[in-house]
């Protein structure tokens, strides 16, 4: 029964890639429909990136992220994704005001394939969906018959569109489902992006050498001393969990960090580690930008940890404080340090 059965699956495989093989030779000029797969690049040393079995890595979606990323087609008042993730600041904007009366410092957008949960408290799991939200009032306050008829009259999108998702024309299918395939996009490009370049990789691939300042202060930075590579770990600068490194003493609204998400005491004042590739380019820090410069963030860390209970336990030093008691020298080097994670030719990605 299933020996003949075989055969004759055998038989037409054979049969069509011959087939297919012809037509190509035939006629090459034939436009290709299916989506160009992408291999990401991923640096040694770097974690599998976070990837997508739903939204794989194409071509032609990464193509169609990256114009949208940039283009104010989106919104109705003017918006782009980069009115609020601007190249020159690593693809952050120093304050956001929400209109909740919530103040942003907005995260840069780096390296974000590898990112396993988003946002500051970490309110978004999935990349793949995360910009749906943005179509609301608050933020591009799309008008959806204007997007329509806008793609459907653009010279490229139309093509693209259908090249990345198969989707042959744009006003048929319904707005949730236009609004995911853009996200799905944006995500591609997002994901596409990596940022390996700082003077510290190439410190690290004997390709620079760091200067005295900066060599202590990566000493600094991965000794008891400093002790910032705890959480900060190499090569994203995050450890992927949520911390509270004692920035405040009382916790109300946004300060309550992953509790807003959790309704969980134990997660009171923590936050998702940011990195800290490009933080010389993405002042004010912190979740509500409460520092302006790196100085005062060192000026923090050495003399400033909250004497709280909710204060993870890594914030406990050698000496049995909170205090590292930095020099004046010492936090100089650690700032000249923190300066060789700028990656600049990220930005022109
Ligand atoms: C009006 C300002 C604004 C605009 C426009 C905007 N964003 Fe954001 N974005 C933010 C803020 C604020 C956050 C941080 C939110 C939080 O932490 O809860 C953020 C966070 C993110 C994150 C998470 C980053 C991380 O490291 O966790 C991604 C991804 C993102 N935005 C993508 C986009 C994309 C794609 C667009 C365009 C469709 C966009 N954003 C448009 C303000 C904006
Ligand atoms: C216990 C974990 C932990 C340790 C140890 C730690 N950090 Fe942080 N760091 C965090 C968290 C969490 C945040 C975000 C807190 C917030 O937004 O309120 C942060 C924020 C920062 C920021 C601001 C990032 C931004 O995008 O705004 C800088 C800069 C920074 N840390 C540098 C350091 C340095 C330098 C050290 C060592 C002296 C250090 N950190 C030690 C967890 C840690």
């Amino acid at each position: 029964m299933y020996l003949p059965l075989n055969k004759n699956i055998a038989g037409f495989v054979f049969i069509t890639s011959v087939f297919f093989a012809c037509k190509q030779n035939d006629t090459p000029k034939q436009v290709n429909t299916y989506p160009t797969p992408y291999e990401m690049s991923v640096p040694p040393g770097f974690p599998k990136p976070e990837l997508s079995s739903i939204n794989p890595l194409t071509v032609e979606g990464i193509q169609l992220g990256k114009m949208l990323y940039s283009d104010s087609i989106l919104s109705t008042n003017g918006r782009s994704c980069t009115s609020c993730h601007l190249a020159i600041n690593s693809f952050s904007l120093p304050i956001f005001n929400s209109w909740s009366g919530r103040k942003f410092s907005v995260p840069a957008h780096i390296n974000l394939g590898f990112k396993k949960q988003y946002n500051w408290e970490g309110s978004q799991e999935c990349l793949d969906t995360l910009a749906m939200d943005d179509f609301d009032p608050e933020f591009f306050n799309t008008n959806p018959e204007i997007l329509y008829k806008k793609l459907a009259a653009h010279p490229i999108y139309p093509t693209l569109f259908n090249q990345a998702f198969g989707i042959s024309d744009i006003s048929k299918i319904p707005f949730q489902e236009l609004k995911r395939k853009i996200a799905y996009s944006l995500a591609q490009y997002l994901r596409s992006k990596v940022s390996v370049n700082s003077k510290f990789d190439q410190y690290r691939n004997k390709k620079a050498l760091l200067n005295n300042l900066e060599y202590e202060g990566y000493v600094i930075f991965y000794s008891e001393k400093g002790d910032c590579f705890h959480c900060h770990s190499e090569p994203l600068y995050t450890d992927q969990q949520f911390h509270n490194n004692g920035v405040s003493n009382t916790y109300v609204g946004f300060d309550l960090g992953r509790q807003n998400i959790s309704n969980k005491e134990e997660d009171k004042g923590k936050f998702f580690t940011p990195t800290l590739r490009n933080i010389e380019l993405t002042a004010p820090y912190m979740h509500d930008g409460r520092f302006k410069t790196l100085q005062e963030v060192v000026d923090f860390y050495s003399e400033g940890v909250a004497e709280n209970q909710y204060v993870d336990p890594l914030m406990t030093k050698r000496n049995g404080t909170r205090k590292l008691n930095l020099t004046t020298l010492e936090k100089i080097q650690l700032i000249a340090f923190l300066k060789t994670l700028t990656d600049l030719d990220y930005l022109n990605k």
